[in-house]
């Protein structure tokens, strides 16, 4: 049987992917079947009301029974790339959880080596959600 992916995936994504610059903020609504997100709704500023802007923003952008996919920074109030500071909004699951539940009809929050205390520059650990926006 061959595998789902190739070995190296890249020259694959080259052909298929389509890179372009913009802002959360400014994602269309309702344009696409699914959508991703890495450690940006919470890692882009300290406000909670930016955060959730952010949030709305990225689940507004997968079309009515569409599916999401992100991972946040758990317990983070930022953290430094060479020597400089950036921000982020201190969450932890069930704040996640809460945030994302008025949006989408189901929704699996996975915490992911969540520590005591920091792992790297800013966070305890990961939490991956996935969910499905109302049909
Ligand atoms: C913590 S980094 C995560 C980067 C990458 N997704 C990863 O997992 O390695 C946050 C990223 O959000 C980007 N960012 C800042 N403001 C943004 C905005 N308004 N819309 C989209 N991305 C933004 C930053 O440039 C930065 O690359």
């Amino acid at each position: 049987m061959s595998p789902l992916l190739p070995n190296d995936p890249l020259p694959l994504l080259t052909q298929r992917v389509r890179i372009v610059r913009g802002s959360i903020f400014d994602l269309p609504r309702h344009a696409y079947d699914a959508a991703t997100m890495f450690f940006c709704a919470e890692s882009i500023t300290s406000c909670p009301s930016e955060f959730e802007s952010a949030l709305a923003a990225f689940v507004a952008t997968v079309r009515p029974g569409g599916i999401i996919a992100a991972a946040f920074l758990a317990g983070s109030s930022g953290y430094a790339v060479s020597g400089r500071r950036y921000p982020a909004v201190k969450l932890d699951a069930e704040q996640i959880e809460e945030a994302l539940k008025s949006r989408l009809a189901t929704t699996a929050v996975t915490p992911i080596g969540i520590s005591a205390k920091e792992v790297r520059s800013g966070y305890t650990g990961a939490i991956f959600v996935s969910g499905k926006t109302p049909a």
